[in-house]
């Protein structure tokens, strides 16, 4: 019988071959809301991801960003977002990536972030470390700010969220950070994180398909994730603050002072 390990890996594969194809082929481009896009690639992958995970696991829920909507109580709980990076996928930028995890009463277990392009597979595994490409991963030895580069997102707010980000962005400027990196896609960033690339990474709103993987990730490789209040990270749309560890306590003022998030 197959875990719920090998089965996040394989539909994460399957998925990502979707991804490839349409990405060399062309898809057809829809807007969800203001600068927020879907493509058929991003409705063919989650259908995909759906049929293996059900047909292995068929009492399991399902919650994916386009048309699975599984309760976050369940036991048995699977969080997907099946292309994470719409945008850059949309622009031809190959920063883009599937992310599955499984969750147990609410605590991801499992988690799997594929970049298919650049063939960047991501694996963690609660109490058994986080991989890149079959090679254990750490978070960075940075000790302050001023010794780090700095991970952003912006969440498809064009009003106050993206004010508060560019502020926050400024304050962390004037700690003399080595500089910012904005790249599109939220899983792709908390393995930046995890591969110790980025001192820290915030954004001021996530769903969980965004950050599920990521988050176990993450923690896996040593490092810590957070709301951006300091919290534990809910099963709902909320801030996120995913550092290594040491960095925490001197970011988490500055992202916390712009946030009513
Ligand atoms: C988005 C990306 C982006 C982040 C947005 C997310 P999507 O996911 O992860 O980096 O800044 O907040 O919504 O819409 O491409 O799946
Ligand atoms: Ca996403
Ligand atoms: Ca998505």
């Amino acid at each position: 019988m197959l875990t719920p390990f090998d089965v996040a890996q394989c539909a994460a594969q399957e998925a990502g071959e979707i991804l490839r194809r349409f990405y060399h082929e062309g898809a057809a481009i829809r807007s969800k809301g203001v600068a927020d896009l879907v493509t058929d690639a991003d409705i063919t992958a989650e259908r995909r991801i759906a049929e293996i995970i059900r047909k292995e696991f068929p009492d399991h829920s399902i919650l994916g960003e386009e048309e699975n909507a599984g309760s976050v109580d369940a036991e048995h709980l699977w969080v997907v977002d099946p292309l994470d990076g719409t945008t850059n996928f949309a622009h031809h930028i190959p920063h883009f990536a599937v992310s599955i995890a499984y969750l147990h009463h609410g605590r991801p277990q499992v988690g799997v972030i594929w970049n298919p392009i650049r063939d960047d597979l991501y694996v963690a595994r609660r109490g058994h470390g986080a991989t890149h490409n079959g090679k254990a991963i750490h978070v960075g030895a940075q000790t302050k700010m001023s010794e780090s580069l700095i991970g952003i997102g912006f969440y498809y707010d064009r009003g106050a969220m993206m004010e508060a980000t560019l502020a926050a962005i400024g304050d962390c400027f004037r700690q003399q950070i080595h500089g910012v990196r904005r790249f599109g896609t939220a899983s792709l960033d908390l393995a930046h994180v995890a591969s110790g690339y980025y001192g820290a990474y915030f954004e001021y709103q996530l769903s969980p398909w965004d950050y599920a993987a990521g988050m176990l990730l993450v923690e896996e490789a040593g490092g810590t994730v957070t709301t951006c209040h300091g919290t534990p990270l809910p099963l709902h749309k909320s801030s996120i603050l995913a550092s290594n560890g040491v960095l925490h306590a001197e970011i988490l003022p500055i992202v916390s002072k712009h946030a009513n998030y």
